[in-house]
């Protein structure tokens, strides 16, 4: 049994740069793992069956990964997933599974090379393949040409209500072109270690048009700010909003302001 903690993620920066024909956006983000994270246990079947203690689709991510890893031998897979990733957040969730899948699969059969495994992931979802990689990294194309950039450990409040968003809704609903991020500026302030830089530097083109589907995103990031956070941001599609903070003390009183929020989590990123 191999068990696999399948790690969220948040983006710092977020730009979408075109739309392609086949519907998806091309984007340019810089995205960092994060200590919020899902348990993967995986097992040797003779079919394809996934257990997870919330609700999930039937063709969830989990298990269009172990699929589209069999579909060239035969093999099965018992999965069983815990969450403690919020879904509809921007956080990667089902993505972070689909990649614990696929590395726990290549643990137990090693049937392809590193560089099919991250096919066969972009084929499951764009943020996969950096959830394969983890740690810091650009992300380009549609989240799956990745640059491994050098990670900063800082440390987050992360806060989510009860409405999340849908990214097929709220990729449907934006109107480009967007204003861009520094995402050279971005990964030099990571580079230098420059927390305060960082913070001053985060931008996510996705946010208005997300905070138009759910207000709070809006008010929980002024929210942050006023209890001291350095710079604070909508992740990915939302709805779930980051601050970053001096010290993890400072974090976690902030903490304490957000006791209405279903979901306020101080956490860490994690550098590969
Ligand atoms: O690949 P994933 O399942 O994460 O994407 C969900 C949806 O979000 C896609 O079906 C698409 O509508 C939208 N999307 C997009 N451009 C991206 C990533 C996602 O338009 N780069």
């Amino acid at each position: 049994m191999e068990k696999i903690n399948a790690y969220a993620k948040i983006n710092l920066t977020l730009s979408v740069t075109g739309k392609r024909a086949d519907g998806y956006h091309d984007l340019e983000s810089v995205m960092h793992a994060v200590d919020v994270f899902d348990t993967v246990y995986v097992e040797k079947a003779d079919n394809i069956c996934v257990e997870c203690d919330t609700p999930i689709p039937e063709n969830n991510t989990a298990y269009r990964a172990a699929k589209a890893y069999f579909e060239n031998f035969e093999g099965g897979a018992h999965i069983k997933i815990e969450k403690g990733i919020p879904s509809e957040a921007g956080m990667g969730g089902a993505s972070a599974d689909a990649a614990a899948v696929l590395r726990a699969l290549q643990k137990i059969y090693g049937a392809y090379s590193e560089d099919e495994l991250f096919l066969i992931g972009k084929s499951v979802g764009a943020d996969v393949p950096f959830c394969m990689l983890g740690g810091c990294a650009t992300a380009r194309g549609i989240g799956e040409i990745l640059t491994p950039v050098k990670g900063q450990e800082m440390n987050l409040l992360i806060v989510k209500g009860s409405r999340g968003v849908s990214t097929p809704l709220l990729f449907s609903k934006i109107k480009l072109p967007l204003e861009c991020a520094d995402t050279q500026g971005m990964v030099k302030a990571l580079e230098q270690g420059d927390v305060k830089g960082v913070s001053k530097k985060l931008y996510n083109a996705l946010e208005k048009e997300a905070q138009a589907i759910v207000p709070e995103i809006a008010e929980y990031k002024k929210r942050l700010i006023e209890c001291g956070a350095l710079g604070a941001q909508m992740t990915g599609s939302g709805s779930a909003v980051f601050g970053i903070f001096e010290s993890l003390k400072k974090a976690q009183e902030a903490q304490k302001e957000f006791q209405d929020v279903e979901f306020a989590r101080v956490c860490r990123t994690i550098c590969n």
